[in-house]
């Protein structure tokens, strides 16, 4: 069956939260503008952009920052956009607060928005800044799908450089294209198509109402289940999401680095993940299922199925609606009421599974792909 996919096209089976905003290697988010941007005022409209040092096209982000004079009426004005540094983050975490004051996206909540950081300081290496005299104006993290600029500095031509930044990082991540989150509302629409982005496909988020019956997983004839054992399980876990994932609309690829990675997180539980496999035969995996709980604090509980994918071999013989039920009572079992999880509009099959089993449509979230630069 097709996989409740996680947002980012690169993957490991820690990124299944595909909720804006989250956490995490992939992620949408973004912000629905309302508001007119800013023109004129101290700072002229820039005219054109000049890349005075540095070169990013298709490479990552070089260590020396790549400063541009924008604007030729504006000669005064330089924008650096430099890798991310984890000593950025709290300037990162503002732009990220005022852009959702504009009108945050569907199905998040503010605290979700700019838990985003936690995926940069991560990996600062697949983040760009944006800095305009003392303050970072924008920043793109292209494996979260995520490109924003402050709402003050909008029409500057800061979300042009930080697309070439981001182009650069997906390019040197092995990505064929970059890919990102475009909201419904708002300006992104109008600069993704500005800077010749296509709309690729949506994502939706999917919830189960609290309370709602599902049935608990039922046994299958040759499958039986067993948790994770992180570690002496990684590869052959790497290998199953791999095959799971390859036809999917949006192909991830999953690497044992970052699946350690994921399992050292402090949150990270074995008994989160349920594996299927060849009865008798543990070693013999065919499906994956991974459903946690949050967020903590005063909110109510949730579950989220992370991600869930089956061999094709294995497909329509039950594996996949029998590990997303015990998904559902995994988190129900913790004390999770509403359950969602995020699911590509392409993905007709995985879509009709989870309508059969309940789940609701709570919010879109379009993807818009650059293509790669043409040679020459
Ligand atoms: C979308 C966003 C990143 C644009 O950043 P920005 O720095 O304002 O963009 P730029 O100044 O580089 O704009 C480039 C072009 O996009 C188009 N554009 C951008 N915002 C627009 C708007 N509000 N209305 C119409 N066209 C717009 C214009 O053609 C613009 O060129 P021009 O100013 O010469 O006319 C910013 O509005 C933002 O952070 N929005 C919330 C997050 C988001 O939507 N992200 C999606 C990224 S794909």
């Amino acid at each position: 069956m097709g996989p409740c996919t996680p947002s980012g096209s690169r993957a490991n089976e820690d990124n299944g939260l595909n909720r804006p905003g989250t956490l995490s290697r992939g992620c949408v988010f973004a912000c629905a503008v309302t508001r007119a941007p800013t023109r004129g005022g101290s700072f002229c409209h820039p005219v054109d952009v000049v890349k005075a040092k540095g070169q990013t096209n298709g490479q990552l982000l070089p260590n020396a920052p790549v400063s541009y004079r924008l604007g030729v009426q504006d000669q005064s004005r330089h924008v650096r956009v430099r890798q991310f540094d984890p000593a950025d983050a709290a300037a990162v975490e503002a732009v990220m607060r005022r852009s959702f004051a504009l009108g945050g996206p569907e199905g998040v909540t503010l605290e979700e928005h700019v838990g985003g950081i936690a995926a940069l300081l991560e990996h600062p290496e697949e983040a760009a800044v944006a800095v305009a005299g003392a303050g970072i104006v924008g920043y793109t993290h292209p494996a979260g799908v995520r490109l924003e600029v402050d709402p003050d500095h909008r029409r500057r031509a800061y979300g042009r450089l930080l697309l070439e930044a981001a182009r650069g990082i997906a390019a040197a991540a092995g990505e064929e294209r970059l890919e990102l989150w475009v909201p419904v509302a708002g300006p992104g629409r109008a600069f993704a198509e500005a800077v010749g982005m296509r709309y690729r496909s949506s994502f939706h988020l999917l919830r189960l109402a609290a309370g709602q019956p599902v049935p608990v997983p039922d046994t299958l004839d040759g499958i039986q289940t067993r948790y994770i054992t992180p570690g002496d399980d990684n590869v052959a876990v790497v290998a199953l999401l791999n095959q799971a994932f390859a036809d999917h609309p949006s192909p991830m690829r999953f690497d044992v680095g970052r699946m350690a990675e994921a399992h050292r997180r402090p949150d990270f539980d074995p008994t989160d993940v349920l594996l299927a496999h060849v009865a008798g035969e543990p070693e013999n995996l065919v499906g994956f299922c991974r459903a946690t709980v949050g967020p903590a604090a005063d909110m109510p509980l949730r579950g989220d199925i992370r991600l869930v994918g089956v061999l094709p071999a294995y497909r329509r013989r039950g594996i996949g609606r029998e590990l997303l039920r015990w998904g559902v009572g995994h988190t129900r079992a913790r004390g999770a009421e509403e359950v969602d999880l995020v699911v590509e509009a392409l993905n007709a099959g995985a879509i009709r599974l989870y309508g059969d089993e309940g789940f609701g449509h709570v919010a879109e979230w379009p993807r818009w792909t650059l293509e790669p630069a043409a040679p020459g």
